[in-house]
């Protein structure tokens, strides 16, 4: 553990507060905040004054070392927690997948033995749940009170891979609703959309852009609709991952209007780009083959609008990165896997040392959120939801001393050659944002300084969660 730090000066921000003071950080934890407090000689002093002092960012959707058929996404823990870092986020969750072979417990310790070595930032696990008996129930009640795994998500998409059927749904939202934790859905009608996919195939449309055309918005307005549904028959709450369209949307707004615990989350990828890209048969256009797809510029709108009115409560990566040319670093079939269908393209996009400062430019620049709102969307509401709270997610004395020093003024031009991520690519190639993160401190350790990595593989440590705080 790191001696005790001083940031002298700077401008904390929280979901709630923006004043300008000194924080102490020592022992791991933020010890004391005030103005101009005396500090001995053993404590390092920095000096914020004009910048921006952020509770490090959580982000509760990304995809590690995550198996999705015969390809890997091209993070592993180490190097995806390293460009997290860089970015201004200091947790992550990712995912433990339960397979036809083995078990929630045994998905959960296989995805914690990968990730203890290498994590340099904190992290936790949600556990996919593909199917459901009385020993996966057991196991999840297991997980939730003694491993500290809180949060499951379940697919409505991916037929024969992933999807559960509503009835395990019902399920699982029933039981872990009851227990305190959180079922998360991936939303959209697997069935139709795999049909729609065959005959798009049989037309012999096998371009990128016929992903995006053949997953359209009202079937993940349709699944959500569904998955409110069940929601509110089994009394519990219910979180909605990446969420792209109005059709879901308006189905989330009604609830939340109705009073049924409904809760979301949008990416930065759907704020920022939108479905023109699909407008061509180049296969360059597989960087943008994410689920659900890129949406108009009308659901972009609608998007904003519900970020300010708390109808989505997060913003998550869904950093899941796959390399645009085959063997980079020697990963295999990756994107060019689908060169000649594009329903072989491994869905995902990466986006994990980006979040921040992509979402301060137009965000916060573009006056779309406040700051504090900001910081709300990206570190303390996610921290709520899932259960890190106040541990993770805000700067209070007692919360763990993960801080990032953000200077508002500086610019900076993206290129995924100078990013810390495995992947080849960024959606943001050659875009110059305004903002930067300066400094990054883990648990009161200065793990990031401009552009020099202080961090270690393995000392990011796992974060048992607790119960839900949904309001
Ligand atoms: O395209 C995406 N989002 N890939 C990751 C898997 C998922 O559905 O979150
Ligand atoms: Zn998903
Ligand atoms: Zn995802």
């Amino acid at each position: 553990m790191s001696g005790p730090t001083l940031i002298r000066n700077g401008r904390v921000i929280t979901a709630t507060d923006d004043y300008i003071a000194d924080v102490l950080m020592q022992d791991g934890v933020i010890h004391a905040i005030g103005r101009d407090m005396a500090v001995g000689e053993d404590v390092k002093v920095i000096d914020a004054r004009g910048l921006y002092v952020l509770p490090g960012g959580v982000d509760t959707h990304v995809h590690m070392e995550n198996v999705v058929g015969p390809s890997i996404t091209c993070d592993t823990f180490a190097s995806g927690t390293k460009a997290a870092a860089f970015g201004g986020t200091t947790t992550v969750v990712d995912f433990a997948l339960q397979t036809a072979q083995d078990s929630v417990l045994g998905a959960i310790a296989r995805a914690q033995r990968s990730a203890e070595r290498q994590v340099s930032i904190d992290y936790s696990l949600h556990c996919i749940v593909t199917r459901v008996d009385k020993q996966v129930l057991a196991d999840v009640r297991h997980a939730m009170r003694h491993e500290g795994v809180t949060s499951f998500k379940m697919f409505m998409a991916y037929p024969g891979v992933m999807m559960a059927d509503d009835a395990a749904i019902f399920q699982m939202l029933r039981q872990v609703g009851a227990d305190g934790g959180m079922v998360a859905l991936h939303a959209e009608n697997g069935t139709v959309i795999d049909l729609l996919i065959k005959e798009a195939l049989e037309a012999g449309h096998t371009s990128p852009r016929y992903h995006a055309l053949t997953r359209p918005a009202l079937m993940e307005g349709e699944a959500t609709h569904r998955g409110i549904r069940l929601a509110e028959l089994a009394e519990a709450p219910i979180y909605f991952v990446h969420v792209s369209s109005n059709e879901a949307l308006k189905h989330i707004v009604t609830a939340r209007d109705e009073g049924i615990p409904v809760f979301a989350e949008t990416c930065p990828h759907y704020l920022l780009f939108d479905d023109s890209v699909y407008d061509n048969d180049s296969f360059e256009t597989a960087k943008y083959v994410m689920t659900p797809p890129l949406r108009t510029r009308d659901d972009q709108k609608h998007l904003w609008r519900a970020l300010r009115y708390d109808d989505l409560q997060v913003i998550a990566t869904d950093h899941c990165p796959f390399c645009m040319k085959e063997n980079h670093l020697g990963y295999q079939l990756q994107k060019q896997r689908g060169k000649d269908d594009f329903s072989q393209i491994p869905n995902g996009a990466p986006g994990i040392e980006t979040r921040l400062v992509s979402l301060f430019d137009i965000g916060v620049m573009q006056g779309q959120l406040s700051l504090n709102r900001f910081v709300q969307l990206t570190s303390t509401t996610p921290a709520k939801l899932f259960g890190l709270f106040p541990k993770k997610g805000t700067i209070a004395v007692g919360s763990d001393a993960d801080v990032v020093i953000f200077d508002p003024n500086a610019t900076q031009t993206i290129h995924a050659h100078e990013l810390h991520s495995h992947c080849d690519y960024t959606l943001l190639e050659g875009r110059t944002l305004r903002g930067k993160v300066e400094k990054v401190f883990l648990r009161g350790e200065l793990i990031v300084d401009g552009p020099t990595w202080l961090g270690r593989e393995g000392m990011g440590r796992f974060v048992p969660r607790g119960e839900v705080r949904a309001f």
